[in-house]
């Protein structure tokens, strides 16, 4: 490690190890959950001391988190930015102490792209299509008034985050496609499941004839399907329900045929975290950008992989 040498206030006394700082967004949804396990349990298995902290959500938090491991000469930090934007003078800091940085889940939106060694993740803007284009194929059946016009509300994960704003993107790509298809509401549910129960409650209020729900991630999916049925509707039938994630709660929805479609986000990402910090440290070059493989998820493919689901 690139302890070897330091004094006793460096961040371990045990050389051979790899000090690994982790600054997580927080525990918003059952994905953060699963992502911060694969994490933990990754950094165990590969033997590597971790200091992880959580941000609750907050970008100052994340910001002082990432000051703290520099201050303690970790041999390399890893951090989901909550937002893209305000890193560049926090990874300044870590480029002048000589600390690699690796981004996971989400992107920085930065000029500077030496400010870190890779970014690995999903293709947010990808999920987003894969989700639109679903609505495109099955347009006919989700315009569930008969009306002709397939009206969505959407749920939008934390405001300027990557995922909200790369899933946004490409949905809206994708339904161009299709002209009888329109996003009549758009509002942030900031990735939780009372956060999504909320809006849609006040979508349910104040909007007519809504078809749809895309909602950016399980959990507020989950939370609108409190308020659909709140509100004496049946879920995945009089309102048709799209997300992103396909955590075990999302996928015990789908099977039950509350949501309709589910595209797949990946938050097991720990073992390759692991050995990417392990070749950063090394010196070994790295890809810029390592993408997560998904897939997506249909009710019935659901039911078939629920047993075997790990998270
Ligand atoms: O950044 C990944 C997103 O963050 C997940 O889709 C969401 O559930 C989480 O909170």
């Amino acid at each position: 490690a690139a302890l070897a040498g330091c004094s006793d206030s460096d961040a371990s006394g045990d050389d051979d190890k790899i000090v690994m700082g982790f600054a997580q967004v927080g525990a918003e949804s059952g994905w953060r959950t699963a992502n911060t396990e694969s994490i933990k349990a990754s950094a165990d298995e590969a033997g590597y001391e971790l200091k992880f902290s959580d941000a609750q959500g907050k970008q100052e938090n994340q910001i002082k988190a990432i000051r703290s491991f520099i201050q303690q000469k970790v041999d390399v930090i890893a951090f989901s930015p909550v937002v893209e934007t305000g890193w560049d003078a926090v990874l300044q800091e870590a480029k002048a102490a000589g600390i690699p940085v690796i981004l996971t889940d989400r992107a920085v939106d930065t000029e500077d792209t030496s400010l870190y060694e890779t970014f690995l993740g999903s293709d947010f803007v990808l999920e987003g299509e894969k989700a639109g284009e679903w609505l495109v194929e099955n347009a006919a059946d989700a315009d569930v008034d008969g009306d002709g016009d397939v009206n969505v509300v959407q749920l939008e994960g934390t405001t300027g985050s990557a995922p909200a704003i790369d899933r946004a993107e490409g949905f809206a790509t994708a339904i161009a496609a299709d002209p009888s298809i329109e996003v009549t509401a758009s509002q942030t549910g900031d990735f939780t499941r009372d956060l999504g129960k909320q809006v849609m409650e006040s979508f349910l209020n104040s909007e007519d004839g809504i078809d749809v729900v895309f909602a950016h991630n399980d959990d507020m999916g989950l939370g609108a399907i409190e308020a659909i049925e709140a509100a004496g509707l049946e879920p995945g039938v009089d309102v048709k329900i799209i997300t992103i994630d396909a955590v075990h709660d999302g996928m015990e929805a789908l099977a039950d045929g509350k949501i309709n479609f589910i595209v797949e986000c990946n938050p097991l990402l720990g073992p390759q975290l692991m050995d990417l910090a392990e070749q950063v440290i090394d010196g070994e070059e790295v890809p810029e950008r390592v993408v997560t493989e998904e897939t997506t998820f249909t009710q019935e493919q659901a039911a078939e992989v629920l047993p075997d689901r790990q998270y």
